[in-house]
């Protein structure tokens, strides 16, 4: 089978699970697949019991006659794994195996993801079964490539069995050589919180309020991380040596309290996220899907993709992208996609760079938990809209593939920078969490909002120092936006002097370099390490009060907000404040500083980055609507922009109900037809236009 996911082709996949279906239905169903554009499909990763049926009992007879189906109608197979669903037997013999709630309550065999990473048991039995799948199947022709596991940290990325108690401590032995050291790092002083031998530390437990400590959180937090890529690369290893030439390996999803881009880098060829938009349409009172139906809904899910990208820099997939309306019995209730909606959110994910793109899933299940959560064709396996949507799509994609769009890169004019001490320290600290999140969704959508495609760009985990990416990589943006980095370390610090004294842009904002990499707050002048670069001495801070209201800036005549929390800044010798605040307590004083280094700047911001502030702030620093020379877009439609070599393909996407109308400055081609195209261009709801031009 010739290698097609290397970058040549926009390549169409769906997940199948043939164990669901009787036999006499699976050569129809490739067939259907393959007339429809479906060229690759994900199997396995839920079959454990398929192939080992009882403990040390191995039969592969299953896949062995599916995979020679799969070859005799030239069907690409992604084989998975199937350790995300231990098999009762093994939950019920090696109870140790599963996981616990912080109370100590096991999870029980009847749904998914109920293991540990750290048992030893679990580990012995994951990596058999993962040897003999590998050995087995990876020289099968049909296979070109596997998955490991599936959506690691997915449901649940608490971990509170013993075995976790105990590979705890070792991690922590290791970390910290003594329990002295430790217990300063956690400043264990307080509450009387002291170790004295390694044996009293657990992961954390119930507590009054659920206050464990929280130098003690952010450090379980990272060991699940270990543990999580571990058990990912102990894996990897395996499939490594039995991998027949040019194929590949992945995981999907894209989950908390994991380092996605070391487990990325260490254990994977590229990644693949599970992309699911439909979730902003969800009929739900969970605080997990909360209903913003105003501010971007399907749209939000590029800040997602924009995530993906800078985990897996060189490409991407998406292994699971929405087909059907969804839901379990139990929750995430959504409705049908709208015609032409599905399409609409495969080239979301193209657009930002995807070149594989499944649908989750062929046919939607009949029984089980999932019954709701459709895939392209309903129970019935008629015909319906959506597979004859999915075969207009491909007409479309073969068209990108023709014009050599696989392999293109995203062209982003800024980016937002994100590292992980913070991100897991933001987790349980609900002052920081609340500026944070503020600003991250802040800054997207007013990105969106200006077309100015946006990056994330990663400074790693101060655990591993080695990640820090080089200046070069920062170089790549003349902005960059560090909304709030509490923890800064000296090495991001010199990091991010070099990209300003090299004539970078960086704009940071309140609560910056008050932590260190444990969490804690030293005793220094804010905004810490930060200092000499921002040029900025915050005096004093507050969160913005309820009976405040709004409190304002007025930065050379726009007035801005600064939302949520205020610092309060002096400025130091060379360092201009440009605009003051205008109410509070505070009124008069500094809100926004800039310091120049040669060519670079450095602006200190007070508040947080709410869409309206980060909107000015794109369009002071000129880049907002970076391509408004080219191509005029309504703030409805999304713009993304992928380019390889001299050619420049730019998506317009139209989420909104309505027909959209854009304004092409310039002569370019209609991708789909061919056709030149200039002036005023209608698109229809939902619609995507690619059009080509040279750079
Ligand atoms: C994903 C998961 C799939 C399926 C789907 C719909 O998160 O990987 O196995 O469960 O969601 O719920």
């Amino acid at each position: 089978m010739e290698k097609i996911l290397l970058g040549n082709k926009i390549l169409l996949g769906t997940c199948y699970y043939p164990e669901h279906w009787d036999e006499s239905l699976r050569k129809d169903d490739l067939r259907r697949m393959k007339k429809h554009g479906i060229e690759a499909i994900r199997i396995a990763e839920f079959a454990w019991n398929i192939t080992e049926p009882s403990e040390g009992v191995f039969d592969y007879s299953f896949w062995d006659r599916f995979l020679d189906l799969a070859l005799a109608e030239d069907m690409a197979v992604i084989f998975s794994t199937p350790t995300a669903t231990p098999p009762a037997w093994l939950s019920t013999q090696f109870p140790e195996i599963l996981n616990a709630r912080m109370d100590g309550t096991l999870l029980r065999h009847g749904a998914r993801r109920h293991y540990n990473y750290n048992s030893p048991v679990y580990r012995r039995f994951a990596s058999r079964i993962v040897e003999k799948l590998a050995g087995h199947y990876a020289p099968h022709k049909a296979i070109i490539g596997w998955q490991i596991d599936n959506e690691i940290n997915c449901e649940t990325d608490e971990f509170y069995s013993d075995s976790d108690t105990a590979a705890f401590r070792e991690f922590l032995k290791e970390k910290y050589g003594s329990l002295k050291a430790l217990n300063k790092a956690w400043g264990t002083v307080f509450w009387n919180q002291t170790y004295t031998a390694w044996a009293e530390l657990r992961v954390p437990g119930p507590t009054v309020s659920n206050s464990v400590n929280p130098h003690q959180v952010l450090d379980y937090i990272r060991f699940v991380s270990e543990s999580a890529r571990g058990f990912v690369k102990m894996q990897s290893d395996i499939i490594r040596r039995h991998l027949k030439k040019g194929d590949f390996i992945t995981t999907n999803g894209m989950f908390g309290s994991l380092d996605n881009h070391r487990m990325n880098r260490e254990s994977l060829d590229f990644y693949t996220y599970d992309s699911y938009p439909n979730f902003a349409y969800c009929i739900s009172e969970d605080p997990l899907f909360p209903q913003d139906r105003h501010d971007l809904n399907d749209r939000k899910w590029s800040r997602n993709l924009a995530e993906v990208r800078s985990i897996s820099q060189e490409r991407f997939g998406i292994m699971e992208q929405q087909s059907g309306p969804n839901g379990w019995n139990t929750r995430m209730m959504a409705p049908s996609p709208r015609p032409a909606q599905m399409s609409l959110w495969a080239l979301q994910s193209i657009a930002h760079g995807a070149d594989y793109v499944s649908f989750f899933r062929w046919r939607t299940a009949v029984f089980g938990t999932e019954i709701y959560w459709h895939g392209i064709l309903d129970y019935s396996n008629r015909d319906n809209r959506r597979l004859e949507e999915l075969g207009e799509l491909w007409k479309k994609t073969e068209k990108l593939s023709v014009a050599g769009l696989a392999g293109s890169s995203y062209q982003a004019a800024f980016a937002i920078v994100r590292d992980y001490d913070n991100i897991w320290d933001t987790k349980l600290d609900a002052w920081h969490r609340i500026v944070e999140k503020e600003s991250d969704a802040g800054i997207f959508r007013a990105a969106q909002l200006c077309h100015s495609p946006m990056d994330y760009l990663y400074l790693g985990d101060s655990c591993h120092p080695e990640d820090l990416p080089s200046l070069s990589l920062l170089e790549r943006y003349p902005v960059l936006f560090y909304p709030h980095p509490a923890i800064m370390t000296a090495e991001r610090a010199k990091l991010l002097e070099q990209y300003v004294e090299a004539g970078g842009t960086l704009v940071l904002g309140c609560r910056s370099g008050y932590k260190d990499p444990n969490g804690r707050c030293p005793m220094h002048k804010l905004p810490g390490l930060l200092q000499n670069l921002s040029g900025a001495d915050i005096t004093d801070f507050s969160f913005v009060a309820p009976d405040d209201g709004r409190i304002t800036v007025d930065w050379d005549g726009t007035e801005i907000e600064a939302a949520v929390f205020n610092d309060i800044i002096e400025p130091l010798d060379g360092t201009e404040i440009l605009a003051a605040y205008k109410n509070g307590w505070y009124a008069g004083k500094g809100a926004l500083s800039l310091k120049r280094h040669g060519r670079g700047k450095v602006y200190y911001f007070g508040g947080a980055f709410n869409r309206d502030t980060a909107k000015v702030f794109l369009e002071k620093l000129k880049i907002a609507e970076p391509h408004r020379d080219t191509i005029e877009v309504p703030p409805g439609c999304e713009l993304a922009v992928r380019s390889k070599g001299k050619n420049r393909y730019y998506f317009v996407l139209n989420y909104e109900r309505k027909p959209a109308a854009l304004n092409l400055k310039r002569e370019f081609t209609n991708i789909y037809t061919g056709k030149k195209l200039s002036g005023t261009v209608d698109l229809p709801p939902y619609g995507v236009l690619v059009l080509q031009g040279e750079k």
